[in-house]
């Protein structure tokens, strides 16, 4: 069999967010959630199975990865060992297009890549849509890194009903997203520990109450193409999770005074003509959501702040894909 293969997934921004698994292990959300693929943004990792080597080896960007880092990776290819019946140990080596802890879950990217990269290199024949069950497996964003362009990912009653799928292409709209990056340290608190508390709050019922008819009328503006009404719920959505991270015990606070100054920016950009919303992640980057006859404009007010340290310009990004080797 041929026992290497290469894959090359996106990251995504999400829209309506994953925050809180009803069940942990199996990546099982609360919630669905929308996002669009990050063209920028992506992993591509190769994953060779070899009968010379006893345990898993696993680079990415150049750095051997070890401890927990490792544990995850190496679990994640037991799945795909035990779907495909091989006991064969792996070579990865997988590289980001963008620095870590750009507030870019490179998660989503990076489990995209190694799901859709050693299900191949073991022979695996699967739908798009066990591939997104697959690569929840490893983390749940990533599950919507695999269908392309604007993706749903559906919270399902049992896990074969917990994939995500296109609901539009890339060419669909050409929506910006702009990341403001006003930090490059590590967060403290990774998004598993605030998955891990968020039903602790007592925000989080009405936050999901809210997605009945958020996550509908987001949905719409979207196949619609109507920033105007996309932007404010995306902004509401953002401030949903973080209220929910604030209140969880422990409370889980991701932002920094820049992150701040960046928010009220947006309202002074509107304000002044600029149609520019907000998203954010657990990390105290912001997503800055634009349609392509604008950004070269916000790209400009960007530039001009100091406390901005980097951008990173995304369009709506493609499916996860095999790369020639
Ligand atoms: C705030 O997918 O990174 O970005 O399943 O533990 O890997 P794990 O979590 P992850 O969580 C993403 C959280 C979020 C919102 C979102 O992308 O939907």
């Amino acid at each position: 069999m041929s026992k290497q293969a290469t894959a090359k997934a996106c990251s995504n921004i999400a829209f309506i967010k994953y925050w809180g698994n009803r069940d942990p292990e199996l990546r099982l959300p609360f919630n669905d959630s929308l996002s669009m693929n990050l063209s920028q943004a992506t992993t591509t990792t190769t994953v060779t199975f070899r009968d010379d080597i006893q345990a898993d080896s696993i680079t990415v960007d150049g750095a051997p990865l070890d401890g927990a880092g490792w544990q995850r990776v190496s679990t994640h290819l037991d799945h795909v060992r035990r779907m495909a019946g091989i006991s064969l140990r792996a070579d990865v080596v997988s590289a980001n297009t963008f620095p870590m802890g750009t507030g870019i879950a490179s998660s989503a990217s990076g489990f995209a890549a190694l799901s859709l990269a050693a299900a191949s290199a073991a022979e695996l024949k699967m739908s798009e849509r066990e591939m997104s069950c697959l690569a929840r497996l490893g983390s749940g964003s990533a599950a919507r890194s695999i269908p392309e362009g604007f993706v749903e990912w559906l919270a399902g009653a049992r896990p074969e009903e917990c994939y995500a799928r296109s609901i539009a292409k890339p060419e669909h709209w050409d929506l910006r997203d702009i990341v403001a990056v006003v930090s490059l340290e590590h967060k403290t608190v990774g998004s598993g520990g605030g998955h891990d508390a968020a039903a602790t709050s007592s925000y989080f019922e009405a936050r999901l109450a809210e997605l009945g008819t958020r996550l509908p009328l987001m949905k719409e503006a979207l196949l619609d193409r109507d920033l105007a009404r996309l932007g404010p719920a995306l902004e509401i959505e953002a401030l949903s999770l973080h209220a929910v991270a604030l209140t969880s015990r422990p409370p889980i606070l991701y932002w920094e005074p820049a992150t701040i100054a960046l928010m009220r920016q947006t309202e002074t950009w509107r304000r002044q003509g600029l149609p520019v919303y907000y998203t954010l992640d657990a990390g105290p980057n912001v997503h800055l959501i634009v349609e392509g006859e604008h950004a070269e404009d916000l790209e400009r007010e960007l530039s001009a702040l100091d406390y901005v340290e980097m951008s990173l310009h995304n369009r709506p990004g493609p499916a996860a894909g095999l790369v020639a080797d």
